[in-house]
């Protein structure tokens, strides 16, 4: 075996943005793209020498080559010891759990999250580190600098690893270890839940359908829910992995997992349904005839987590993201406890998790996860949906009500305009931030401005300081609109418009969603001046 130092030349191309460096599959196939950004991150880490990692993946197209070339430059840069899942499968929050039981020096998620998979879609690599979590930004931004001014990369001419066949490998002074990628999983949820109460629930008679979209939770459902708790056979549907993700977009909302969705609308539904992501770290929840938003989920969560053995001596707080509904607030308040708001991405709670500041996290863009690991778990939380379910003996329908009627509703939706050219998304941000000083006061159509602003968000723990992160504007009679571009799309710009309405306990909760925004909806399009802006006013895909 020779290690080799091998001559390259910068892209320009690789700032990792919300959740790592997401670019279409063919870029990342390029000669030494992916070795660039290895290399940049070794360095900004101080180098590899004796160092252990977790390495593994979706399993979506590339995931194998790609550890490969991991391997291969990980040994090449001194590391001791590198864990992978058996076929270079994990989840996220696998990898999260891994790192931390291992005491690892971090680890390389391979994986574009919800975004579709294949040659012709997305590819992702995102590095954690030692806490389990995601890099902060000091971290992101020096692997960046790094990338700009990289000239060589190391790897070694050793053979490839058999990935299928569990064991350790000794690759010179390099040990691979390659795990079953659920065990260790499953016994940290089994510390976290009442597994008897809930194979009771099964037993009962409780029916569940859970969507793996044909992404990496396939396996851990199956042997969690199906092997552990008795869930009846059948209850996980496109449970096994594949590259492409059965050609869909493994995403858990109402317009990609619409087929669970019909199945759970009708009279004869299952009592239980939820989906997860491609990489297992987002989940979906909903009742026979009842869909929960993920601001509600992450409610209906710290409110009841007590209700499960991990959590009973209560939480000690709760952490959202800024465009998540204020549901959680509320229960914050109710509860005596903190609550956060930060700026979107699972990073920016790392820092509370690890002062121990909060128990429990959540985004509306279905995360939700607490201080087991340092990502969001989309199985976590339908395993906490159920532990709550089989304690209080309820519908989910009825749970959101009694929610409701005692903390009032957060009506919410996110209105997502895709692939909008990136001058005229960037015109319409920058319009609010010039007039959102003077808004506040200012009637627009039927409402008026209470407060504007441009969010900013100082670290209470490193005191660091994160700008410019979305307009929050908030209207007379408890409506907001929130404005941002997303950190994660890979063409043109996205914008994000997340509509909000609250309506207290006493009132008529039965209206439909979009009935509630649409006071809201009509303000938020004014005051960005939206429809002219990107020369339509229907979002592409509504959650
Ligand atoms: C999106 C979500 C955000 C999440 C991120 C990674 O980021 O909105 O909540 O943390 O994916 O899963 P965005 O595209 O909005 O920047
Ligand atoms: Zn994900």
């Amino acid at each position: 075996m020779s290690i080799q130092e091998v001559a390259t030349e910068p892209f320009d191309d690789q700032k990792p943005g919300t959740s790592g460096l997401r670019k279409k599959t063919r870029v990342f196939m390029q000669e030494r793209y992916l070795e660039n950004f290895v290399q940049s991150t070794f360095n900004a880490i101080g180098g590899g020498s004796g160092k252990t990692f977790v390495v593994s993946g979706d399993g979506r197209f590339l995931n194998d080559t790609a550890i490969q070339t991991i391997l291969k430059m990980a040994l090449a840069n001194g590391a001791s010891k590198v864990i992978v899942g058996k076929g270079g499968l994990l989840s996220t929050p696998a990898v999260s759990h891994l790192i931390r039981l291992n005491k690892t020096d971090g680890g390389f998620v391979l994986s574009a999250s919800h975004n579709p998979g294949g040659i012709d879609e997305d590819f992702g690599i995102k590095f954690n580190t030692s806490n389990g979590g995601p890099a902060p930004e000091a971290l992101t931004e020096k692997i960046f600098q790094n990338t700009k001014s990289i000239s060589s990369y190391n790897t070694s001419d050793v053979a490839d690893i058999n990935l299928e066949i569990a064991g350790t490998t000794k690759l010179e002074g390099m040990a691979v270890e390659i795990i079953d990628p659920v065990a260790n999983y499953m016994e940290l949820m089994r510390t976290l839940f009442d597994f008897d109460a809930i194979r009771n629930l099964f037993s009962s008679g409780f029916s569940m359908r859970f969507d793996a979209m044909h992404a990496i939770t396939g396996p851990y459902a199956k042997a969690i829910l199906e092997g552990e708790l008795g869930a009846a056979e059948g209850t996980v549907v496109n449970g096994i992995p594949s590259p492409d993700f059965g050609g869909g977009h493994p995403d858990p909302n109402p317009i990609w997992a619409k087929d669970l969705m019909s199945v759970m609308m009708q009279d004869d539904g299952p009592d239980f349904g939820a989906a997860s992501d491609g990489d297992g770290d987002r989940n979906m929840i909903v009742g026979r005839q009842a869909y929960v938003t993920p601001s509600d989920s992450l409610a209906v969560l710290a409110a009841n987590a007590h209700l499960a053995p991990g959590y009973a001596k209560g939480i000690a707080g709760i952490a959202r993201s800024m465009p998540t509904s204020g549901a959680a607030d509320l229960v914050a308040r109710k509860l005596g406890i903190e609550i956060f708001e930060t700026p979107t991405g699972w990073k920016f709670f790392g820092n509370l998790l690890d002062a121990g500041k909060v128990s429990i996290c959540g985004e509306e863009s279905a995360g939700t996860g607490s201080d087991h690991v340092r990502e969001k778990d989309g199985l976590w939380a339908v395993l906490l949906w159920l532990n709550i379910l089989a304690v209080r003996k309820m519908s989910v329908a009825d749970l959101m009500k009694d929610h409701w009627a005692t903390y009032g509703r957060n009506y919410y939706s996110r209105h997502d305009f895709e692939a909008v050219p990136t001058e005229n998304a960037d015109q319409l941000m920058q319009n609010l931030r010039d007039k959102q000083e003077s808004l506040p006061g200012t009637k627009i159509g039927s409402t008026t401005v209470e407060f504007a602003d441009d969010f900013s968000y100082q670290d209470p723990i490193d005191n660091s300081v994160s700008a410019h992160q979305g307009i929050r504007i908030g209207f007379a009679g408890g409506g907001r609109a929130v404005f941002r571009l997303s950190g994660t799309g890979t063409e043109g710009a996205t914008l994000r418009l997340y509509l909000e309405q609250y309506v207290p306990a006493s009132s008529d909760m039965s209206i439909e969603t979009a009935v509630a925004l649409k006071e809201v909806q009509a303000a938020a399009h004014e005051v960005s001046n939206l429809a002219a802006l990107l020369g339509r006013s229907e979002p592409d895909v509504v959650t």
